[in-house]
Parts: C-alpha cells; structure tokens; sequence
C-alpha cells in the first residue's frame, strides 16, 4: 500500500511552503535598517522580564531585560549581521540562529560573531507595571 505520487507531491511541496514560511519569518527584516521603534510600543508586564535574564519580544523586534531588581535595558533584536530578528534568549544572551551571533542583551555588545556591531539601545520605562519602549 503505497500512497499515489500526486499525494505525495502535495506533501512534499506543503512541506516546502511551511520551510520557505519559516524563513521568511526568521529573517523577515533582512533589509539593513536600525529596526528601533519610531512611536512608544507597549510590551506588557514588567514582571515577565527576569531579574538576571530577558525576555524577547520577536513581533516587536525588541528585546529587554533587567541585570537588577527594577532595571531594565531594551534594544532592538534585529541582529547587525545581517538584519535576523533574534530567535532566542538564555538568561542575559540573544541567539541569532541566522548565522550564529550572540549578543550581551544588558549593553548590547557582541559576545560572538560574526555580528561585529552592538544591538541600538531603546529607551524603556516602566509605566506602573508595564513597560513602553521607544
Ligand atoms: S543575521 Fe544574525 S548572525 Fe547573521
């Protein structure tokens, strides 16, 4: 029992679609541009950001994180290699799985290449309990 080739067709190119999809979305802001917020945008709770680790805000291309109690740094998560929106945060590191950069998400600076310049800082307030970025 095997399956007709015009199924298996359709399969194989859905599964290309949902690839392609994907690679769209990782690097969807391939162009090189600072990717900072041009109006004040609204993340959310202060309290999803961990004391001593970030949270990444991919929709908003941002990512913030608090080194201390009540302070927090936000950058852009627009990787300077190639312009990839970060796909991931471990305690105080951005990943950019584009090529493999790292970044130091409290100031920004490349831990690992091959980005070689800083993420652009964002301005970042908590407004009672919530923060607005740009
Ligand atoms: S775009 Fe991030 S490492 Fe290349």
């Amino acid at each position: 029992m095997s399956q007709s080739p015009a199924r298996r067709t359709v399969l194989r190119g859905a599964a290309l679609v949902g690839a392609a999809g994907f690679g769209v979305a990782a690097c969807s802001g391939a162009k090189k541009d600072d990717g900072l917020p041009t109006e004040p945008v609204e993340l959310g709770a202060a309290a999803e950001v961990p004391v001593g680790g970030a949270k990444l805000y991919r929709e908003d291309r941002l990512v913030v994180s608090q080194p201390a109690k009540g302070t927090f740094k936000c950058f852009s998560a627009r990787c300077t290699h190639a312009g990839c929106v970060l796909t991931g945060v471990t305690k105080e590191e951005g990943d950019c799985s584009c090529h493999g950069s790292r970044f130091d998400v409290t100031n920004g600076q490349v831990i690992q290449g091959p980005a070689t310049e800083p993420l652009p800082e964002v301005p970042v307030k908590n407004k009672g309990g919530k923060l607005i970025a740009g």
